[in-house]
């Protein structure tokens, strides 16, 4: 902890420190930009997960494990590109969300909901702070370590029968009611799946 402290410090402090009473005026801004973009991204990756996304074979399987019905809410707690929400809205016809917190990945989210022409929603902002009281299904594809920490979160705030399907990683103090196996051909990690009693 104590290392990764001191390098954030070295490069979103010490760095910039130097580089502002060096440069430029637009030097600066740029550098200003960057930290502006880089503090959301490297909290998304140390609190929630990186950005990584679920390959579409399991976004497919998981959907359609989730047998959504028209007009369903669904989230994707860090969207990544919004895969998951894009192919609920668009195949479905769910009212999908998907919550990205790191900026560049949300712009990329945005330009594919262009491409797919999608109705779903993708919001910019940290999951934890999202009223998640009306979701009926949600995926998640996040660190073991968040998963644990959000877990109690999450009692509170979804409403019994909610489903919530999690790729790769358990949901620590839950009770499964299925699981997709992993796929080692595919090289697919497993699915876990939960419904909030
Ligand atoms: C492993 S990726 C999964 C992306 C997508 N759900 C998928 O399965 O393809 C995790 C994503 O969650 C985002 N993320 C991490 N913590 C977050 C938070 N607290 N709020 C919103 N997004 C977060 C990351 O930026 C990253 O894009």
């Amino acid at each position: 902890m104590f290392d990764l402290l001191s390098v954030l410090l070295v490069f979103f402090v010490l760095i910039p420190l130097l580089y502002f009473f060096s440069a430029s005026f637009s030097e600066s801004l740029a550098l200003v930009i960057l930290i502006v973009i880089s503090i959301p991204t490297v909290m998304a990756m140390i609190n929630g997960a990186p950005y990584v996304p679920t390959p579409m074979a399991r976004v497919e399987k998981m959907v359609a494990l989730a047998k959504l019905k028209k007009n369903q809410r669904v989230y994707d707690l860090g969207c990544g590109d919004g895969r998951f929400v894009y192919l609920a809205a668009n195949r479905y016809g769910a009212k999908a969300t998907g919550i990205e917190l790191s900026p560049l990945v949300w712009l990329l989210a945005k330009v594919r909901q262009w491409l797919w022409k999608s109705k779903a929603e993708i919001r910019f902002g940290n999951f934890k702070f999202h009223d998640l009281s009306d979701a009926e299904v949600i995926f998640c594809y996040l660190l073991p370590e968040t998963l644990a920490k959000i877990q109690p979160d999450l009692d509170k705030k979804i409403k019994a029968g909610t489903k919530v399907f999690s790729y790769a990683f358990t949901i620590p103090q839950w009770k499964l009611i299925g699981r997709e196996d992993r796929n080692v051909k595919e090289n697919l990690a497993p699915v876990y799946i939960y419904e909030k009693p």
